[in-house]
Formats: C-alpha cells, structure tokens, sequence
C-alpha cells in the first residue's frame, strides 16, 4: 500500500491528540494511503526528542523551517499556537506539502486569506483541524439535515463552556494573550460552534455580539508575583443571522464554573429538532414532528450502529468512543482526501469564513451594533 510521510510541528496538548491520530489510524480504518509518523517537531531538543520516542515519531527536530525543506515529507501538521500558523502553512504550501492546520486558521482574517491563497496557489491539500464536526453523532446530524427530515431551519443554538481560567490565580498563558492566540474564548472555542454552525446550517450573513474579560491581570508564568494583562475575552455571546432566514446564538465562556468542555448544540426546524452535546457524544437527541402525537417526543439515538458515519471501522453496536476519535476522524477523512486528490472538508475555505465571522462579532462587540459579515 502506498504510504505518505508526515510531520507534527508542536507536541504538547494537540500534538499528542494528533500523535494518537495517526498512529491509530490505520490500524482500525482501510485507508487508501498509510501514514508514516516521520518528524515531530518543537523548540527544545531534549523534550521533543522525548515527544518523539513517547507518541511514535521516528525523529525530531527544533526548527520547521528545515522539516518542510526536506523532500521525504508530505503532509505538514500544525498544531502550534495561533501566531504561527500562517507563517507556517504558507512555507508548507510554497514547498508542495499537504497542509493540516488547528483552528482557528489564524489570528486575523488577512493571515487566513494569506494562507488560502498560498493553498490555492500551490495547488495543495489543505483541512483545518474542526474535529467535531467528525464525531459520528454530529455527522448524522448532518444527514438527517440534507435529508430534509427537519424541514425549514429555524434556529441554531450553540453553547461551549469551560471554566479552566476562573481562578483568577491561572497564569497568563499564550491563549490569554492576544499576539499569541487572536482572541480568547471566542477564537478558541466559539470557533467551534460556528463551524458546526456553518457546518449543519449554513452561512451566517450578520452578527451582533459582546465580549467580556473577567479578569483583567493575572501572573506570569515564568514570574508569578509580577502581573500581566489579559488581552483576550474570557467569554463572548452573539447573536447570528444565517444566509437562509435561520437565527441563531453562539455562546463561548472559560468562566462557566462547573463546566469542563460543554460543547452542545440543539437545532430546530419545521419538521423536528435535534440537540448533541459533547458530554454524551455517542448520542444524538432527536424529534419529529411527523410522529404520531401519542408517541411524539425527543428520543434517543445512539450512534453506535454500524450503519452509522465512521462507526463501522470500530467496535460493536453499544460500545462507545471518545474525544481522540474525533481525531482519527479528522486525518482519515484527510487521507482519503488526498489518496484521491480531493479537498477535505472542513478546510482552509471553511476556516477563512469563519475567521470572517469572528472577526465580525468581534466588531459588533466594539461597536454595539449589528455587522454584516
Ligand atoms: N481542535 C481542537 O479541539 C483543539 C483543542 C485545543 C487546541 N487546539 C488548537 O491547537 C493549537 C495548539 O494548541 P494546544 O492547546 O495544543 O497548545 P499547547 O500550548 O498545549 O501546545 C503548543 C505546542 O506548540 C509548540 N510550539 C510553539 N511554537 C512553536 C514553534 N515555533 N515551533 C515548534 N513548536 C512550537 C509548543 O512548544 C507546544 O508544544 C492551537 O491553534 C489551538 O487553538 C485545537
């Protein structure tokens, strides 16, 4: 079977979850292509080197500027913090490599359209890393809508919550820090709710939105009796107009105390709902309006078949899956991609329009007004 080489820039909490993807991949999938798990990369020699030997990869390296020089790399996986993606994707793109990138795409909306145009104009592979539009629940969600089976979208609602920076004693990490990450709760985790978003409702035309950073000062990290200021949002709220008529809210918070990764959404239609929420991930609430009215209510199904999406290459019917099959997911759908020299979805179009729509909402929230997208 043909094989293709890969490279892992970055390897600490995404690099590992990407590590497990491509290790597991085709062990459990019949991909056309098989991945070699060649080069991981970071910054310090003796930690990347240990990366290495812990997640699989046969070698490291410290600099990507040299992994995306060398010819025997096809695939170039960027899983570093938001300022460096576009400097990155584009090197990758320019040199011929496939380009796999973490959302969001970028820190700005002209460094993701930086990056679709070096894509496009290498004529390159490119996905964004929205891996949950691949838990096998969200996916059927996605067929019961182009089936028509909720009729005319009404509302979409979606809401990520996690409370990991409410104490106030939390370091000032890079995601707390503009230059490093964009924005805060809004880049990092309402970018994933407008994916799926677009993903199962379609384009949002028009948004309004607020922002709100809690805390204002927190340590630093190498010296925590000195204090730096947080430059992101700690939460963001909006409210979104879709293309076809559809209204929306898009929640994202890292104050919602008690909640860890609460990524849940409930779409309703003229002909039925249906609500995901990450916390039960093998499951997908659903209703009809067509049932009989004795009978009629949300019910269960859990999407665990083998008829269902992804399901069939894993265990019997019951047996669930979790968090890093997302990921597999994610790289297998890329595989086939390029095993057959197609675009994957979602890729860096998808990640340029959402980059659009952040953008938007974070104008909305600077003006109080409405901001066509
Ligand atoms: N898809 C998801 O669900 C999901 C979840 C978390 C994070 N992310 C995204 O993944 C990316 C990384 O986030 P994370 O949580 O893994 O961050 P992290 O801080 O845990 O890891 C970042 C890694 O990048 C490395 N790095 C930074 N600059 C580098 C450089 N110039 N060269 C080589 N290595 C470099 C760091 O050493 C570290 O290993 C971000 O874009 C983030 O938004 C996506």
């Amino acid at each position: 079977m043909a094989h293709v080489n890969v490279a892992l820039i970055g390897y600490a909490f995404m690099g590992r979850a990407h590590s497990n993807a491509w290790r597991q991949v085709s062990r459990f999938f019949s991909t056309s292509l098989t991945p070699r798990m060649k080069v991981i990369c970071g910054r310090d020699p003796k930690n990347v080197k240990a990366a290495a030997s812990q997640l699989g990869w046969e070698e490291s390296a410290t600099d990507w500027r040299d992994v995306i020089a060398r010819p025997d790399i096809d695939i170039i996986d960027i899983s570093t913090p938001g300022d460096s993606h576009a400097e990155i994707a584009i090197a990758a793109a320019k040199a011929g490599k496939v380009v796999f990138c973490e959302k969001p795409l970028a820190n700005t909306v002209k460094e993701a359209e930086q990056m679709l145009a070096a894509v496009t104009k290498a004529g390159v592979i490119h996905m964004i890393c929205h891996n949950y539009r691949k838990a096998p629940a969200v996916t059927l969600a996605k067929q019961i809508i182009d089936e028509g089976r909720l009729g005319r979208l009404y509302h979409f609602r979606g809401t990520y919550l996690q409370d990991w920076v409410a104490d106030p004693n939390v370091p000032l990490y890079w995601r707390l820090q503009k230059e490093k990450a964009g924005s805060g709760a809004l880049g990092d985790i309402a970018s994933h709710s407008l994916d799926l978003a677009h993903y199962l409702v379609g384009p949002v035309s028009e948004v309004t939105a607020a922002l709100e950073t809690f805390v204002k000062e927190r340590p630093l990290p190498d010296d925590p009796k000195k204090k730096g200021a947080v430059t992101v949002d700690d939460a963001s709220a909006s409210i979104v107009r879709f293309e076809n008529g559809a209204l929306g809210t898009i929640e994202a918070s890292r104050f919602a105390t008690g909640r860890k990764n609460y990524n849940r959404f409930e779409i309703n239609g003229s002909k039925g709902s249906i609500a995901f929420n990450l916390e039960r991930m093998n499951e997908l609430d659903v209703y009809f309006t067509a049932d009989e009215k004795r009978v009629q209510g949300f019910h269960n199904i859990m999407v665990t078949e083998p008829e269902h999406p992804y399901f069939k290459a894993w265990w019997p019917a019951g047996h669930i899956i979790g968090y890093e099959h997302t990921f597999i997911h994610t790289v297998y759908d890329l595989l086939e991609a390029v095993a057959k020299d197609k675009l994957p979805s979602p890729n860096f179009e998808d990640g340029v329009r959402n980059q659009k729509v952040l953008a938007a909402m974070e104008k909305s929230a600077g003006t109080k007004k409405w901001v066509k997208v």
